[in-house]
């Protein structure tokens, strides 16, 4: 039976293999591991990349957000807006920032933020949106913009899913006063390990954000501000330095595996696609997320024929009992919840092979009796 994992991660290494541990043989001769010229020339890298004006290795994009929201001097007292179908770490920065989390409801086609409860949950407390393009997909930023604009909220993105996907052709991430990144393992610019970007064009904010992860020492062993320890190291930058080179071309074969898939299981009534892209949008397709009332069903089928399968995220995160009992509202959010029981993630990697992507969507269609 074949086997076909939900990532591959060992595959695709060896268009990098050469750059990196050349790299990484230079980080030990030197063994200058930390704020090195390779974090300095990856983010010099990514920034160009992207068009901003400033990016900043941290630890990772959980570390990336908080940072974002001290910056930003969001705190007590204040309320945040966040799509209940985010990922935890998002939650956890509001809450470490010791602001409130406001949840807003889901647009199914964007993945985003649902632009009509976005503005009914807007309050004389909001002070931030953290916007998620999720799985890859840019969230339909024109009338967000606007909405930040109309009333005064800070927007801070959260691009850990949509590494060079664009909006209008400029790249997201780069829209929002700060941009979050994690380039953890399993992302589109993946370090082999913990890593994160944050970004920013504000010349105030990259004072803050670049000496933040660094105890808030802008003066050697003298702290400005209040601070953590939140680096990226060497031989992370070497890795992300080595794949932002081949990230647009590995995003565009995502794309056109998401075009094939989207080809062959359209006209199947029990399932639903993402969306084409319009032409004002290109997405990156971190996941590819397919939906049924019978994923239980559809998930263990594939399974039992060698095709992983995930969810993401199996709990909305205004029910995620650690948070519950801290912000004690109700929450209406069918849509939320309803993608959260129904979205399958199947596997979409540049590395599949032709073969395999016929065989995950002969098992799809054979599970639908559709073959
Ligand atoms: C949307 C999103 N935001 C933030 C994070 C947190 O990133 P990290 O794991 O690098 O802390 C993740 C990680 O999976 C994520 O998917």
């Amino acid at each position: 039976m074949k086997k076909i994992p939900l990532l591959d991660l060992r595959r695709g290494f060896e268009e990098i293999e050469e750059a990196v541990l050349a790299g990484i043989r230079e980080v030990f001769a030197t063994m200058k591991v930390l704020n090195g010229p390779n974090l300095q020339a990856f983010e010099k890298e990514f920034a160009e990349y992207l068009g901003v004006k400033y990016a900043f290795g941290c630890s990772c994009g959980t570390s990336a957000l908080l940072m974002a929201l001290i910056a930003l001097g969001v705190g007590p007292g204040d309320e945040v807006l966040l799509q209940a179908n985010g990922f935890i770490a998002d939650l956890e920065a509001i809450h470490f920032a010791g602001a409130e989390p406001v949840f807003v409801e889901v647009d199914p086609e964007t993945f985003g933020p649902d632009l009509e409860d976005l503005k009914k949950k807007i309050s004389p407390r909001t002070k931030a949106l953290i916007l998620i393009h999720m799985y890859g997909h840019p969230c339909e930023m024109d009338p967000i913009l606007e909405l930040c604009r109309d009333y005064n909220i800070y927007l801070i993105e959260d691009a850990s899913h949509s590494h060079g996907a664009e909006y209008r052709g400029q790249k997201v991430g780069t829209f929002g006063h700060i941009g979050c990144f994690s380039c953890g393992p399993v992302k589109n610019l993946n370090a082999v390990g913990d890593a994160g970007v944050i970004v920013t064009n504000d010349d105030n904010l990259a004072y803050k954000l670049k000496y933040l992860r660094v105890h808030g020492q802008a003066q050697k062993n003298f702290s400005l501000f209040p601070g953590f320890n939140s680096r990226l190291d060497e031989i992370q930058a070497v890795i992300l330095r080595a794949k932002l080179k081949f990230l647009d071309k590995k995003n565009e074969i995502r794309r056109q595996i998401a075009n094939y898939y989207r080809e062959h299981l359209k006209e199947i009534p029990e399932l639903y696609l993402p969306k084409p892209d319009p032409p004002h949008i290109k997405s990156v397709y971190h996941r590819y997320m397919i939906g049924t009332s019978r994923r239980e069903e559809l998930a263990n089928y594939l399974n039992s024929k060698g095709i992983e399968t995930g969810y993401y995220y199996p709990y909305p995160l205004h029910l995620q009992k650690a948070y519950t009992d801290f912000y004690q509202r109700s929450w209406n959010l069918p849509v939320a919840e309803r993608l959260a029981k129904e979205l399958l993630a199947i596997p979409i990697y540049p590395e599949l092979t032709q073969d395999e992507l016929n065989y995950v969507i002969s098992t799809i269609r054979e599970f639908f009796n559709k073959n």
